[in-house]
C-alpha cells in the first residue's frame, strides 16, 4: 500500500531520489518522475506497464521553467499558453536537447503543460527539474481522479500519493500541435474545448484523433479507459432487461432499477458530468450487471471529450 498524504517535502525527497510519486492535477492524477532522469522515467513506464513507444507529458510550474526544454514556441502556441495556462491544455513543441528521447519516444516534439493544481504547482516550483507524468493508472485502464483511485490500482507499486482531493476537471488535458505557421491540430480532446481554442487559430483547426496501434508519432491507442464489464454506448436497449445496467447523462431510465444506474449529472451540466465520468466508469464494475448501456451526452464543449472517452471505454 502507498502512503496517502499532503507532505510536499516527502514527495520532493522521493522525486530527488529518482523515485516515482503520484501527484494531483486539475485533470487527473499523474504518475510523476524527474523528466530529465532516464532512470526515473523508466520506473514510470514499468509501474504503468506502458509501452515504451507511448511518450510522456512534461509538466512545469511556469514559463521560466519551460525555457531550455523547448527549442521554439510558435506565436499561436504562445497565445494559447497565455490564455489557458495553468490549465488542461498540452502543447506539442519542438524539443530541446535536454529532453531525453525516452520522454518523447524518439519524436522531435515534446508535450508540455502547466497544470492548475496548487499542490502540483507548489511541488514543481520547489523542484530543480520538470516532471514527466502520464495519468496514474495501469496502461489501458480508466484515469484516476482521486488519490484512492490511484491507491486501488497502483498502491503496490509506489510509495507515496500526494493527495489533492478530487480533480476539478476530471478529463485529461486537450493535446494540440502546430503542423505549420497557421494551422492547429487537436490530437486529444480534453479539458479545453475545441470551441475555446478556435479564437486563437489563424488557419485551420483540425480535429483528428485518428487511432493508431503504434503511436510513435503523436499518439493515442484506440481502446482505452476500459472498465471490465461490457459497456455499450448509444445503442438500443435489449427486450430483456435482466442483468442490464445504465450509464446516463442526467435522468434515470424508467425501466431499469435505479440501483443499477449511474447518472453523470443530475442537473445536466457537462462540467459536472466530466468531473464524475471516470469515477462512474470505475463504479460500473460494481453494479453487478452483465452489460451496461450508456448514452452519449450533448456533443458540444466538454461533451465532445466526454463522448470520446465513452466511445473508447466501450471497446
Ligand atoms: O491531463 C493530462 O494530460 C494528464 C495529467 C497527469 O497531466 N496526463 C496524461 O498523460 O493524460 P497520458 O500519458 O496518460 O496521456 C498523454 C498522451 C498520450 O496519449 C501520449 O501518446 C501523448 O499524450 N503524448 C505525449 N507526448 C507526446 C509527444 N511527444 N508526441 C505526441 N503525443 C504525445
Ligand atoms: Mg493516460
Amino acid at each position: 500500500m502507498a502512503l496517502i498524504g499532503t507532505d510536499l517535502e516527502k514527495a520532493i525527497a522521493l522525486l530527488n531520489a529518482n523515485q516515482i510519486v503520484a501527484i494531483p492535477t486539475e485533470t487527473v492524477y499523474g504518475l510523476a518522475a524527474n523528466a530529465l532522469s532516464e532512470k526515473a522515467v523508466l520506473k514510470v513506464y514499468e509501474a504503468k506497464e506502458r509501452p515504451r513507444f507511448n511518450p510522456l507529458i512534461v509538466h512545469v510550474a511556469n514559463l521560466n521553467q519551460l525555457q531550455g526544454l523547448v527549442a521554439e514556441i510558435p506565436d499561436t502556441a504562445r497565445a494559447m499558453m497565455q490564455a489557458f495556462w495553468p490549465g488542461p491544455l498540452t502543447l506539442l513543441l519542438p524539443k530541446s536537447k535536454h529532453i531525453p528521447d525516452i520522454i518523447t519516444a524518439g519524436s522531435p516534439l515534446v508535450a508540455v503543460r502547466i497544470p492548475r493544481h496548487p499542490l502540483a504547482i507548489a511541488l514543481l516550483e520547489k523542484l530543480p527539474f520538470p516532471l514527466a507524468a502520464p495519468s496514474a493508472n495501469p496502461s489501458g485502464y480508466v484515469s484516476p481522479t482521486s488519490a484512492q483511485h490511484v491507491q486501488d490500482q497502483l498502491g503496490e507499486k509506489i510509495e507515496y500519493i500526494l493527495n489533492g482531493g478530487t480533480c476539478e476537471v476530471g478529463l485529461e488535458s486537450t493535446i494540440v500541435g502546430f503542423p505549420n505557421a497557421t494551422d492547429v491540430r487537436v490530437y486529444r480532446l480534453g479539458g479545453i474545448s475545441v470551441e475555446d481554442l478556435s479564437p486563437y487559430v489563424k488557419g485551420e483547426l483540425i480535429v483528428n484523433m485518428k487511432a493508431v496501434q503504434h503511436p510513435s508519432a503523436p499518439g493515442m491507442l484506440e481502446s482505452h479507459y476500459s472498465p471490465t464489464v461490457k459497456l455499450i454506448i448509444g445503442g438500443p436497449l435489449p427486450q430483456n432487461l435482466e442483468g442490464v445496467g445504465a450509464l446516463r447523462f442526467s435522468t434515470y431510465h424508467p425501466d431499469i432499477p435505479t440501483d443499477k444506474q449511474i447518472i453523470l449529472s443530475r442537473n445536466g451540466s457537462l462540467k459536472e458530468a466530466a468531473i464524475n465520468l471516470f469515477a462512474a466508469l470505475r463504479l460500473l464494475d460494481s453494479l453487478q450487471v452483465k452489460t451496461v448501456y450508456g448514452e452519449y451526452v450533448p456533443d458540444y464543449g466538454l461533451g465532445k471529450a466526454i463522448n470520446d472517452r465513452l466511445r473508447r471505454a466501450s471497446f
